[in-house]
């Protein structure tokens, strides 16, 4: 190339240049790491090296930011002293690479900005960010895969729990979730069906008086069910904690489900203020260390567990995690994603979740965890926020009965029982759903800790 070349040519073009020469030593250093939905690999590979489509992808990326290029994490961070890519790049190429960011916010380049937030595909525009459970801010590698199709069984829980989690960075993962929502709610369905063998699920006939008074007596008898603790604790300290880290998928986005309902006020104010209530509550109300899943982090930290960042797809290749135990939380990530498409059965699941924290279960577990001196915060705030009278149970319930109401009001007594029954699907769903999870965790339980364990702790 000669010097009237290179002027001629635009900083993007040159940046290609850059990375065309890096190519050969860059194969096979970057792992699975994943960049624009591909691996970086592919980007880099021999046959069919896309240069193009890698600056696509990087100029998309979080790596780069247009409004301040010299502090993008590709320049400020990888290609830093203590970065993964330091003096890949000479001072002079890192120049240019500055240049081409540069360009990316001032003209009129065809390639989508960095930092942009693309809008939800059905307008709502930016409702969800990055969960803000912990650390905040940008997921740690943007990683997206073809639209998976949520009725395959070979989906990929995984990748479609990172995408959701950073859903306004994946618009296309709206489809498989709705598809996923619709996979749970049968699943559902048909447990209903065999309501004759879980009596606890069989629906009946809504009225509200009928509504509150089994809600009533399933609260009851969960609370009832309490005896005081009699050392030891059902599992050992080893075990609990081995637990915990299962859970994480799902604790650590506690409170997501809500996370879209501020759409619902045009149509349905009130009920929109009490889910609010709930969500502002799971996500700390303005205090990030307040937040449920801050709190369970404080928990694993204080037992000395670090695990990465919820919304990294470092944390969804975390070999701890079993698949399984995906599934819960991309149920709730999935349906936060429709609040008004599935808003009856959103409205039940809610009220199954914020039921679910109540009751004996809890409390013992708070018992045994102090006796492990194992921090019980994170049980004792559901015990105390989810609780009947006045608390997240509460609200739940009102909702329900504020929506039927409208729906009376407005459309008459046929319309409020198709839609209790939809309701009631939803509240069915978090039992069925999460069946599967703890089936899967007890037999991990058994090969890791041994069957007699099991006789021993969880069934006598
Ligand atoms: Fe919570
Ligand atoms: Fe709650």
């Amino acid at each position: 190339m000669t010097v009237g070349e290179d002027l001629r040519s635009s900083p993007r073009q040159r940046a290609a240049e850059i990375i065309a020469r890096k190519l050969p030593y860059a194969r096979g250093h970057h792992r699975d790491k994943l960049l624009g939905g591909r691996r970086i690999e592919e980007w880099f590979c021999a046959e069919y090296p896309d240069l193009e489509g890698l600056l696509n992808a990087l100029a998309e990326s979080p790596y780069v930011d247009t409004a301040a290029p010299e502090s993008s994490r590709l320049i400020s961070d990888l290609v830093s002293a203590r970065g993964s890519m330091f003096r890949v790049f000479t001072e002079e190429e890192i120049g240019i690479v500055v240049e081409w960011i540069r360009t990316l916010g001032s003209t009129g380049d065809p390639v989508p900005r960095g930092n942009v937030e693309p809008q939800a595909p059905d307008g709502r525009g930016d409702a969800t960010g990055p969960w803000p459970g912990t650390g905040m801010g940008e997921p740690e590698s943007a990683s997206a895969s073809p639209v998976q199709d949520a009725r395959s069984p070979r989906l990929d829980k995984r990748l479609l729990y990172y995408q959701l989690v950073n859903a306004e960075r994946y618009p296309e993962s709206s489809r498989p979730a709705k598809h996923y929502v619709e996979r749970c709610l049968a699943r559902a369905r048909r447990a209903m069906w065999l309501s004759r063998l879980y009596p606890e699920l069989c629906s009946f006939e809504y009225s509200r008086a009928a509504f509150e008074h089994r809600i009533e007596v399933s609260y009851r008898e969960a609370v009832d069910a309490y005896r005081p603790f009699v050392p030891p604790p059902r599992l050992s300290r080893e075990e609990y904690l081995w637990l915990f880290v299962q859970l994480a998928p799902l604790i650590l986005v506690d409170g997501c489900w809500l996370r879209n309902v501020g759409c619902l006020y045009a149509r349905h104010p009130g009920i929109a203020a009490g889910l609010l209530e709930i969500y502002a509550d799971e996500v700390g109300g303005g205090d990030p260390e307040a937040s449920h899943a801050a709190i369970f982090r404080e928990l694993l930290r204080s037992e000395g567990i670090d695990l990465p960042e919820v919304s990294s797809d470092e944390f969804i290749r975390c070999s701890k995690f079993p698949s399984a135990v995906f599934d819960l939380p991309l149920y709730l990530l999935s349906i936060s994603q429709y609040p008004r498409t599935f808003l009856p059965e959103l409205l039940g699941l809610n009220l199954a979740i914020e039921l679910s924290g109540l009751g004996a279960f809890y409390m013992k577990l708070v018992d045994e965890l102090s006796y492990w001196r194992i921090d019980a915060r994170i049980i004792s705030v559901h015990i105390a926020s989810d609780n009947l009278a006045s608390g997240h149970a509460a609200l739940a319930k009102a909702a329900i009965v504020a929506y039927l109401e409208e729906l009376g009001a407005g459309y008459g007594e046929r319309e409020v029982q198709r839609h209790w029954r939809r309701v009631w699907r939803g509240y069915v769903s978090l039992r069925v759903v999460a069946a599967k999870t703890w089936f899967d965790l007890l037999i991990r339980f058994v090969s890791r800790f041994g069957l007699k364990r099991v006789q021993r702790r969880w069934v006598t």
